[in-house]
This record gives structure tokens, C-alpha cells and sequence, in this order.
């Protein structure tokens, strides 16, 4: 019987998981199917139970159930207990279901391998401190940068996250306008960006070292990508590569096969421009 796998949020017709996964599996050989299902705000818990109920095996899950997944959930991978949050559920032989979150795996993947971009020894300042960014924090920080800086626009949410991960290495926090110095990698990980903004840091943290990397993706340039060039950034990254390797270390956890990413993501990009 054909494996049922599925992404739920609430919009979800715009994902491109569906097209991600089908494609993993056409070229890992994997008999599955992938769907997106609409859930409504108020109905997660009874959407999983249906759809694990129904003999599917994993589901991937976006804005805005990534914390009701969580809760959901009755084992965790380290990583998603820490982050408290959970993109990825996979049902077990015993019926129970392990939760994982695999965006900051995904996140690391794509500059380290894909963009090839050291992570290790670096100055890392990272904006925002909602979802996204603690989802990002465990698999960054045993990356060993030389120290990170969460800078947020509400500054309470930004020390309680630094507080929540200081035993995994040296993590400061403050409000945008208080950035100083400089930094090898800056991560855009907030949502400014759906509404075309900036969060206002000084000019001077970026260099002509200095990577950016923006966790949305878009047609064009980010406009916070763009921000960065015009300081004069060497490179900018946006989120398209996460969002395929996150998938990929899905559908690992689901399939114990890693699928080839390079061309997948060749071909959202192009789709993406048309
Ligand atoms: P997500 O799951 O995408 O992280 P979230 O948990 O709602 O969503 O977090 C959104 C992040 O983007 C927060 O860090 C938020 O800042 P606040 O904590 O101060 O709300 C940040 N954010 C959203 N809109 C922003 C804007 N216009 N300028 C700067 N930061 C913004």
C-alpha cells in the first residue's frame, strides 16, 4: 500500500511541500504520497487523529500549529524539545508519534554544505526571537560560532530565549538600535519582511566579510538581503535552500533515505520565477 504522508497549516495553499516531497520520492524510489490539508485554527488535534487514524505515517506541519505540535507529540528528538516547537511528526510501530523539528538542521545544511559558508569561530547576530528563530538556536549554536547576538524588536522576548539556550554557548541579547560591532553572519529570522520592512540595525555590523541570510525567499532580492548588499555584504542567501533541506531531514526521519537537494531546489527556483 502506498505510504500517506501530508503538510497541514492554516494557509497552506501556497506550500511547495507537496511538490518537495514528490519529487524526493520519485527520485529516492519511494512508494508515498504527499498531500497539503487545510486545517482549520481551531481543529489541529482533530485533524492528526484523523489523518493518523486514516494509516498515514508523517506529517510535516507550518504556521501557525508548529507549537500544537509540540504538545501533540509523545516523544521528542532533542532538538524539538528544545526549540518547543515541531515541523515534522512521524507515527511509530507502537502507535506513538515522535515529533522532530528539522528547520535549524536545515537551516545549518544550506550555509555550511550548500553555500559553504564556515559557521564555526564566526560572529553570528541573529533578528528576531519568535518561532522561527528558537526553532533555529540548538542546531546553530553546536555549530560552535565564537558568540551569538539575538537583537529583537520586543528585547524581553530576546533575553528570555538567550537565557533558555546559555548552556549551549555564549548568546547575548538586546533591541536593534543596541547591536554594536560587527558580525560574520547575519539571520534575518523575522517576519518584518512579509510586510517590507527592515528591522533598523546600524550599518556599521555589516562588512565586507559579512554574510546574510534571510530565512523568507522570494522571486527577487529580500528587501533585507538587499539592505545588506547596499552596506556592502559579500553574500546574501535566502530561505529557499532551508526550506528544501528541512524537508529533506523529514523525510530521512520518515524514509531513512536522504534525497539528493540540489536538484530539487534548481527546480523550485526556476518555478518560482515564473
Ligand atoms: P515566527 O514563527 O515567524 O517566528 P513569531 O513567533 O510571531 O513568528 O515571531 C515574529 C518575529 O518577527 C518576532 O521576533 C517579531 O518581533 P516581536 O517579538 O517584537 O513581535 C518580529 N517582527 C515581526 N514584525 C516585525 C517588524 N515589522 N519589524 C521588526 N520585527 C518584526
Amino acid at each position: 500500500m502506498t505510504d500517506l504522508y501530508a503538510v497541514m497549516g492554516n494557509p497552506i495553499g501556497h506550500s511547495k511541500s507537496p511538490q518537495i516531497h514528490t519529487a524526493f520520492a520519485k527520485i529516492t524510489d519511494q512508494e508515498m504520497l504527499y498531500s497539503a490539508i487545510l486545517v482549520p485554527l481551531d481543529g489541529f488535534d482533530t485533524a492528526v487523529d484523523d489523518f493518523f487514524r486514516r494509516g498515514g505515517k508523517g506529517l510535516n506541519i507550518t504556521v501557525p500549529f508548529k507549537e500544537n505540535a509540540w504538545r501533540y507529540a509523545d516523544q521528542f528528538s532533542a532538538r524539538a524539545q528544545r526549540a518547543q516547537a515541531v515541523n515534522t511528526l512521524m507515527k511509530l510501530q507502537d502507535g506513538s508519534i515522535l515529533a522532530d523539528n528539522t528547520d535549524g538542521v536545515g537551516m545549518v545544511r544550506d550555509i555550511v554544505v550548500n553555500q559553504k559558508v564556515a559557521i564555526e569561530g564566526k560572529r553570528v547576530l541573529i533578528l528576531g526571537a519568535g518561532g522561527a528563530v528558537r526553532g533555529v538556536l540548538q542546531p546553530l549554536l553546536e555549530q560552535k560560532p565564537a558568540n551569538v547576538t539575538l537583537a529583537n524588536r520586543t528585547v524581553s522576548k530576546a533575553e528570555a530565549l538567550a537565557r533558555d539556550f546559555a548552556d549551549l554557548g555564549e548568546i547575548a541579547a538586546c533591541g536593534f538600535a543596541d547591536v554594536c560591532g560587527e558580525f560574520d553572519l547575519i539571520i534575518n529570522g523575522t517576519s518584518a519582511s512579509l510586510a517590507g520592512e527592515l528591522p533598523p540595525i546600524p550599518a556599521s555590523c555589516v562588512t565586507a566579510e559579512t554574510v546574510s541570510y534571510d530565512m523568507m525567499y522570494s522571486n527577487e532580492t529580500t528587501v533585507f538581503n538587499q539592505w545588506a548588499l547596499d552596506q556592502g555584504a559579500l553574500k546574501t542567501i535566502d530561505g529557499l535552500g532551508m526550506l528544501v533541506e528541512q524537508a529533506a531531514e523529514a523525510f530521512l526521519l520518515w524514509r531513512d533515505v536522504r534525497p539528493d537537494t540540489e536538484g530539487v531546489m534548481n527546480a523550485i527556483r526556476e518555478d518560482c520565477r515564473r
